[in-house]
């Protein structure tokens, strides 16, 4: 495991003291770009939360289907993709771009480190684009003008809120936020949110969450399956609905439905 970033030199205002949620779904997911602070802090996520790694891998591998559904089943060409996270497998322009090389792809993130790995290993396919905005979440006008400039937001667009929006403690800010988004962008458009839930583990996952933030960690919460249902409102929920990101259209095994993890996903059409 590194000590040092792989993209080089470290952005201003960067702490590697303190546990930061990229890194810490860096390092559940087996990526190499976390330092002692993230390992420590998930591994003591995952001792309070067995399968923690499991489910941010579950939330990964749904980020794929759904993309994958939004291109073939939808013919969405166009992705906006908020909370990218340190590229991994499988990031979203390399799954739309593998269906549909054309397609192009705006990242917003408000982490310098997640940005700068960004810049040097996010690149698109000649027939495509990819472009990363640095922004809060909650600025909207910024993130829509520039997303603006290199996506046609007249034409259908996959918002992706995958690992976000537990960030956005205020329900009633995170609504806004999905539906300020959503009105922007036009019919046949789709939303994929994934999201941690207390719905399997109970409160101890609230309490990973307290001592998560304890320990310095970036402001996070878990909602329940209504609460996430909330999000898709005057939305056509594709099915299954708002399930573990395990079980959302999972590939066939012989050994039955894979177990629930503690990540909750839906994707849905705008009408
Ligand atoms: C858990 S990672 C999720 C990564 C990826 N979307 C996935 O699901 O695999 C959360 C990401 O959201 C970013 N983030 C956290 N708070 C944010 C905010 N207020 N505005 C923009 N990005 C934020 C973090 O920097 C991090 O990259």
């Amino acid at each position: 495991m590194n000590d040092t970033p792989s993209a080089g030199r470290q952005p201003a205002g960067f702490r590697s003291d303190v546990p930061h949620s990229a890194r810490i779904w860096n390092y559940w997911l087996g990526g190499k770009d976390n330092y002692p602070a993230d390992r420590d802090a998930g591994d003591m996520v995952e001792r309070m939360i067995p399968g923690i790694a499991d489910a941010a891998r579950a939330n990964r591998a749904f980020l794929c289907r759904a993309v994958r559904h939004m291109v073939t089943e939808g013919g969405v060409r166009q992705f906006l993709d908020i909370g990218t996270g340190l590229p991994t497998a499988d990031n979203t322009h390399e799954v739309a771009q593998r269906i549909a090389p054309e397609c192009r792809i705006v990242y917003v993130d408000n982490d310098p480190l997640v940005l700068a790995h960004a810049r040097a290993l996010l690149t698109s396919s000649s027939a495509g684009a990819c472009h990363y905005i640095d922004a809060d979440v909650r600025d909207l006008d910024h993130i829509l003008k520039v997303a603006g400039t290199i996506l046609d937001l007249s034409r259908p667009v996959g918002l992706m809120l995958l690992g976000i929006l537990n960030h956005v403690l205020d329900d009633g800010q995170a609504r806004g936020i999905v539906n300020r988004l959503m009105d922007a962008l036009p019919s046949g458009s789709y939303l994929a949110i994934g999201h941690p839930t207390a719905e399997v583990h109970g409160e101890a996952m609230h309490e990973s969450m307290r001592e998560f933030m304890r320990q310095g960690g970036t402001p996070i919460t878990a909602r329940s399956r209504g609460e996430l249902e909330l999000f898709f409102e005057g939305l056509e929920l594709v099915e299954p609905g708002v399930v573990s990101c395990s079980r959302w259209r999972p590939e066939f095994t012989p050994f039955g439905a894979p177990a629930e993890v503690s990540e909750f996903c839906g994707v849905a059409r705008k009408p």
